[in-house]
């Protein structure tokens, strides 16, 4: 049995936050082991980095999720008590409801959704002068959330709805004001919704009953009883606002569409499974989640380690995607990569590892790859666009990202094709 290498600090909390993305394959990188221990929010905390890493941070025998997500990241990004925080039957439960409105004809229904809202938007683009990609694809994302999961929303009211889910998101690694609005942000969406819930049981709004908004309104939990308003418009938002987030990376993609011409043109050209590759390695390449949190659920040994009931351990998303022994030259953005890829649940782990329907990882993944192909078939066929002089680089130390400028175009004209 050996000791867990113990960085000898009073508090990291604040190197992390300075540090950002990097913080703990840095410490790999330093300590050259793939498990350290440090301190953060004033407690021990285990890091773990690598594929055989998440294989053991995913088993639930072993670790739970309960108190293992900070207070303020759920009064921000996921809500309260949401299913993020769930453990056993309860969250395989939850997440079996969630798992049934990801099947292919809701996938479809999706697909529909964002092509129109996509020719929609390239139309209104072209009597612009200037667009900045990141907001106006967080607009056109919370329409298509609000289409598709049954959620009314006027006009008028996108750019704040779509403001707000995107508060919510840039909270999650911030303190000071950029938290507070998240904060903020969270309590008028949750009552929008909460309000939007109750009419659906009320009869006063109708909805498809295959929808989502439906689903949630009438789920109930393993008691038998629906869940109460405010729960049900928490797991809700848990659909909305991830769609208004893969607007970080269709932002993301853009700048890899630039950057890289041919593979802009391997897209427009349609060049058979290259844009699910390209998707691929924008979520491996470009930063969005660093890390994820768990408890140790019983004392446990593995790797000559000891793992003592209610430590917290994180778990090193940024740095196993970037990790060279797992990807060759893991600083170079190479979507072929993903040909010889060995599709394993535990190396690529952008939303998660292991299971979607029994374990915690991202239960919009499909949903996720499918918007961003989308969004890039668009970006590359559909449509022509000048990129002026602007910053495109983007800080590894904020969390989450983006680029500085937020890709801004000009010109933009729609491309038809015969098809
Ligand atoms: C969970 C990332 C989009 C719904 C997660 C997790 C991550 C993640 C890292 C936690 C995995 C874990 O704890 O092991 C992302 C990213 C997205 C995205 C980076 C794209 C920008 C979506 C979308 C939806 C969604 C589009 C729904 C339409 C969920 C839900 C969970 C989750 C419900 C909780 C799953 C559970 O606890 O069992 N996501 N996600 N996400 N995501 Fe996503």
């Amino acid at each position: 049995m050996s000791a867990v290498l113990h960085e000898k600090v009073l508090d990291n909390s604040l190197n992390l936050l300075l540090e950002g993305f990097p913080f703990i394959h840095n410490r790999v990188k330093r300590f050259h082991s793939n498990i350290f221990k440090t301190r953060i929010m004033f407690q021990n905390v285990i890091c773990l980095h690598g594929e055989e890493a998440a294989k053991v941070f995913y088993d639930p025998d072993k670790f739970m999720r309960f108190q293992a997500i900070p207070n303020r990241i759920q009064r921000t990004l996921m809500g309260k008590d949401a299913i993020q925080t769930m453990d056993g039957e309860g969250h395989l439960h939850r997440k079996a409801m969630f798992m049934s409105l990801m099947t292919p004809d809701s996938l479809y229904k999706l697909n529909r959704l964002l092509t129109q809202q996509w020719q929609a938007a390239i139309h209104r683009w072209e009597h612009q002068e200037e667009v900045v990609l990141f907001e106006e694809t967080q607009d056109l994302l919370c329409r298509v959330a609000c289409a598709w999961t049954g959620v009314p929303l006027i006009n008028e009211d996108v750019r704040n709805r779509a403001s707000d889910f995107a508060a919510m998101v840039d909270a999650f690694g911030a303190v000071g004001p950029r938290h507070m609005r998240g904060r903020i942000a969270r309590k008028r969406a949750e009552a929008w919704i909460e309000d939007i819930i109750q009419r659906i049981r009320d009869g006063k709004l109708k909805v498809p009953e295959n929808s989502p908004a439906h689903v949630i309104a009438f789920h109930r939990d393993i008691e038998d009883q629906l869940l109460d308003p405010h729960m049900a418009a928490v797991e809700l938002i848990n659909l909305l606002r991830p769609i208004v987030a893969i607007a970080w990376y269709i932002t993301f993609g853009a700048v890899a569409l630039h950057e890289h011409p041919v593979a802009r043109r391997k897209i427009a050209a349609g060049e058979e499974g290259y844009v699910e590759m390209f998707v691929q390695e924008v979520r491996r390449y470009y930063p969005f989640g660093p890390s994820l949190g768990n408890r140790v659920k019983n004392d446990f040994t593995w790797g000559g380690h000891k793992f003592k009931k209610g430590t917290l351990v994180f778990l090193d998303v940024y740095g196993t995607l970037h990790d060279e022994q797992i990807w060759e030259n893991p600083d170079e953005f190479y979507p072929y990569r993903f040909r010889y890829w060995d599709g394993s649940a535990f190396n690529f782990i952008p939303q998660g590892g292991g299971d979607h329907f029994t374990g915690h990882r991202c239960a919009g993944e499909w949903v996720t790859i499918e918007a961003m192909k989308v969004s890039m078939v668009f970006l590359s066929r559909y449509m022509e666009y000048e990129v002026p002089p602007q910053d495109l680089n983007f800080s590894l130390e904020r969390m989450p990202t983006y680029p500085n400028s937020k890709f801004i175009m000009r010109n933009v004209r729609a491309v038809e094709h015969a098809e």
